[in-house]
Formats: C-alpha cells, structure tokens, sequence
C-alpha cells in the first residue's frame, strides 16, 4: 500500500490507522478460523524403541483376554449352578466355588487395573481417539460402566456371602453377574466396532447407527464365542487343581466344561462375516497387502484352529481327560490367538483411528489442506526432551513434526524404526517418499505440512541415523523446497488408494 498522499493530513491518517486496524483483525479472524479447525495437540509420549501403538495394543490385548474371560466365566458359573441345583453333577457346587474364586482375583484385580491401563494408555499415545469416543457416545460409556458396577457388586456379594444363600440366590447373583458382564461387552463392542465401520453413522451422526455399525453384530458374537471358550479352558485349569477329587470326578467336570466350546464351530463362519463387512482396503491389508498382519492374522487362525479341532474332537467328541498342562498350554495358545485378532483388528485401521474421521496420528483428514499451508506444528506448544542435544532449529522441527505426524506408528530406531527403513535411501528418496506418504504405503496418513517441515523431518532422520552428531548443517536450498512443494502438490491431500497404487506400482514395473 501507498501510504504517501495520505502522510500529511491528520484524518487521513486515522483513516489509515483505522484501516490497518481493521486488516489486521480481518487477519485475526482468518488466522483464528484456521486455528479452529485445527486439533489440539497433545505430544504423544516416546516410549522409547517401543512404538507407542504397540504399547497401547500390549494393555490393550492382555486386558481383552482377561475380560472375555470374565464374560464367559459368568455365563459357565451359571451353567455349574444350574448342574448343582439340579443334582446332574455331584461336584458342581465345590467347582462353582473354586473357579469363582480365580474368576474374581483374576478379573476384579488385574482385569480392573488393565482397564485404568487402557485409559491411561490412551490419553499418552492419541488423547484424540479417546476423547472423539467420549464425544460420541458419552451415554453408552455411562451405561458401560453401570454394568460394570453391577457386575462388580453382584460378584462381591456372591464371593462374600454364598456360603450363607440359598441355591436360588446365589442362581441370581450369578445370572445378574454374568447378564451385566455380557452387556457391558455388548455397549463397549458397539464402540469399538465403529472405530473401524463407522457405516451410516458418517452421514446421519446418530449415535444408534455409530453403535449398530457394519460389523457391531460379527463382533459381538465373534467375542461371546471367544469368552465361552476361554471360559471352558480357564475351567479344566481349576478343575485341575481341585486335588480332592478322584481323575473320574475330574473329567466329568471337563467334559461338562467342554460343552461351552461346541460354539467354536461358529468361529469361522463369523470370521468370514467380520472380515466381509471390513472395510475393502483394511481387509486387503490383512489377505497379504500388510506381511505383518496377514503374519498375525495367520497366527490367530492358526491358533484357534489348533484349539478348535482339539476341543471338538477330543474335549466334546471322544471325552478325552485333559491335565492341566495341556489346559495351560491352549489358554496360553487361546492368548496367543486373541493376542493376534486383536493386533489385526487394531491395524487394519491403518491410516485411521476412526475410519474417516481421524488418521492414527490424531489429525482430521479436513484438516490436512490447512496444515499444508500453515504448517503441523503452528499450535503444537510442546518443547522436546533434550532439546540441548539438537543441533539447530531445522532438525528441532523435524523431531516436532516426527513426533506429531510419525510417532504413533514409528520409532526413529525401535520397533518400525524410520531410520532403518530409510536406510538405504538417498536424500531425494525421503523427500519423494515423505512427501507422497499416502503413496509411498497406503496406510499411512497423507504428510500433513509444509515443504519446509519434510525438509527438516529429513533432515532429523539423518541425523538420527548418523547417532545425532553435535553439528549438522542446515539445509535450505530453495530449489529442493520448491521441489519438495511440487511432490506435495502431486500427492494431493486425500488419503492413499490401495488398488490405485498397484495398479501405479504394476504399470511402473511395465514400463
Ligand atoms: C498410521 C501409522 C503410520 C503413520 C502415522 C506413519 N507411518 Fe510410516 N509406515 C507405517 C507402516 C505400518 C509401515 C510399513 C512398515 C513395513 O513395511 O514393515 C510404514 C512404512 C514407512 C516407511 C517405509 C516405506 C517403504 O516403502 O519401505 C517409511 C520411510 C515411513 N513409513 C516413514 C514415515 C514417516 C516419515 C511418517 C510421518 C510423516 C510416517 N511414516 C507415518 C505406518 C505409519
């Protein structure tokens, strides 16, 4: 602007004042629009070489196991009662007590502290996942835990006093413990299920079709399978340790404990139906698109297989006895398979948390226009740890930028550790390949910043990779920058497409 004619005249001059005033606020306000629509950040903590999804899926996957067990323990304790009840097994009643005591100690005391684990987990490693499902379904949350409590209380009662109770009773007590556990997967598995499927609920924003999402029922029945079963497994342990009994009292037990595996044989039918209504991209990372996942995936069938022809054939078809090595042996197998179902269900998300609604590194796929102008770390009010040991400001930003778009799913030298993926690549290959992130392998997110911040990103993984010298020089050839810009711009902002890049990555091969 051309402030000379204005220079002498004291009106214009407020003229002129106000008018800078004025453009500076419309700046304000532009400024603060973008600052809306852009998410909080919360540093996602370093664990170290462990990636920070890993050591969320380890509380998380041990804490399932424990609760499923609670589940369909509640749901064969009933069954032992009624057998008690009705003089069908002359030793139901001392197994009710005995697997009700590991019931309790097992899932009231570790099944609870993994599941403060999980939060606590959570709000480290993506406190917006966490909070976009208390957003959403704040009341099913509050119903969640009312179940909880009744399942809690129920137990307690029953621990402490069914040696004074009647046979009905205590018949009651256990169904409302087993009925409230149940329900309470029943609300936590409409949650979960729609991170991955979140169907209708897109478009309409109704809580009911969030919960009663795509893949809510091959879950919920997936999981109920689950939990008889491991139930059942849990129960030939106990029934193991019960050395009072005779081996003949012993095995009748088992072979009553082995009926609540017969559900097994739905395992892959649900499986199949889990796996139809997944998403097209997600499940084509786990039919072989991922080798770490179709690896796991594998695994978990594997395993359930191997307990599944086990149970069938030799718990249920020919009353075989089983000791309780073997019994620990398949828990620890049946560990092994939730262990694997859940790493791929969690991973098959990839690049979501909430398929569309938030990428694994918290930020709004509509938000990545805006970070590419502005930058990813405009409000990221955090300082590093160690800052002292950077040697300048560039690689400062690129540890940032790192920390906010890569570390969810990276470590720099742990487990996916970037600087051993980058290993053999040259400079211009990271910068291509960051800057085309969502081609480079779909499932990771589109990179969601300047040519600036790959710049530095690069520059922080070779640093890193070169054991963090004192010195490092700094990098800012306008050239490479505009370079980098162009591939920004090619990459577009819209996340990866796994049938558009092989078909991309054949035709190169063609060429
Ligand atoms: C949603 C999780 C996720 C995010 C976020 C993510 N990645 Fe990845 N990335 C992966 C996975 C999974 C792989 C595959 C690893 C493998 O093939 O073993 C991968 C692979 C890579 C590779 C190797 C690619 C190849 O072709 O071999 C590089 C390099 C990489 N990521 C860098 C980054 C950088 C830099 C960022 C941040 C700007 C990032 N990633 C963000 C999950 C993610």
């Amino acid at each position: 602007m051309n402030k000379t004619p204005l220079k002498n005249s004291p009106r214009n001059c407020d003229f002129d004042w106000m008018l800078l005033v004025f453009l500076e606020d419309a700046r304000t306000i532009t400024l603060m629009r973008g600052t809306q629509k852009m998410s909080d950040v919360y540093p996602i903590n370093d664990y170290g070489p462990l990636m920070p999804g890993l050591v969320m899926a380890g509380v998380a996957i041990v804490h399932v196991f424990l609760a499923q067990f609670a589940v369909g323990g509640g749901i064969l304790l009933c069954y032992f009662q009624w057998l008690a009840m009705t003089g069908r097994e002359p030793h139901a009643r001392q197994f009710v007590e005995g697997y009700f005591k590991l019931l309790v100690l097992i899932s009231f005391v570790v099944g609870a502290l993994t599941g403060v684990g999980i939060w606590f987990t959570a709000i480290q490693v993506s406190p917006a996942t966490i909070g976009a499902m208390v957003d959403n379904f704040h009341w099913l949350w509050a119903t969640e835990w009312t179940f909880f409590c009744l399942e809690i209380v129920s137990g307690y009662c029953f621990y402490r006093y069914h040696s004074r109770l009647n046979d009905r009773t205590a018949m009651t007590l256990l169904a409302i413990y087993a009925i409230a556990s149940w329900l309470s997967l029943f609300v936590i598995n409409g949650i979960l299920s729609w991170q991955l499927t979140p169907g209708r609920w897109l478009e309409t924003r109704n809580i009911f079709d969030g919960f009663f999402n795509p893949s809510f029922w091959p879950s919920l029945l997936f999981r109920t399978v689950v939990s008889l079963t491991l139930s059942a497994l849990a129960a030939c342990v106990v029934t193991n340790l019960m050395w009072s009994l005779d081996r003949e009292a012993r095995r009748a037990l088992i072979n009553r404990a082995a009926h609540l595996l017969i559900p097994m044989v739905l395992m892959p039918f649900l499986g199949i139906w889990f796996l139809a209504v997944m998403p097209a991209d997600s499940r084509s990372w786990v039919l072989g698109g991922s080798p770490a996942m179709m690896l796991f995936f594998s695994i978990s069938i594997g395993s359930s297989l191997a307990i599944g022809t086990y149970a069938i054939i030799g718990m249920v078809l020919q009353r075989l006895y089983i000791n309780g090595a073997t019994a620990m042996l398949m828990l620890m197998l049946a560990f092994g398979a939730t262990a694997g179902g859940e790493f791929v269900r969690e991973g098959s998300r990839k690049p979501y948390s909430i398929r569309h609604l938030l990428y694994s590194n918290s930020i709004k796929p509509e938000e990545v226009d805006l970070l590419r102008e502005v930058g990813s770390l405009r409000n990221d009010r955090y300082g590093l740890r160690q800052d002292a040991q950077y040697p300048n400001d560039q690689v400062r930003i690129g540890s940032k930028v790192f920390r906010r778009q890569c570390s969810v799913c990276h470590t720099v030298h742990g487990t996916n550790a970037v600087a051993e993926l980058t290993g053999s690549w040259d400079e211009n290959q990271m910068r291509i390949n960051f800057a085309k992130l969502q081609h480079t392998k779909p499932f990771m997110p589109p990179f969601a910043g300047t040519a600036d911040e790959v710049e530095s990103l690069v520059q922080f993984v070779n640093w890193s990779s070169d054991h963090r010298p004192a010195r490092w020089p700094t990098s800012e050839n306008p050239e490479t920058l505009a370079q980098i810009a162009d591939w920004l711009k090619e990459a577009g902002t819209a996340p990866g497409d796994f049938a558009q890049n092989r078909k991309r990555t054949s035709s190169r091969q063609h060429e």
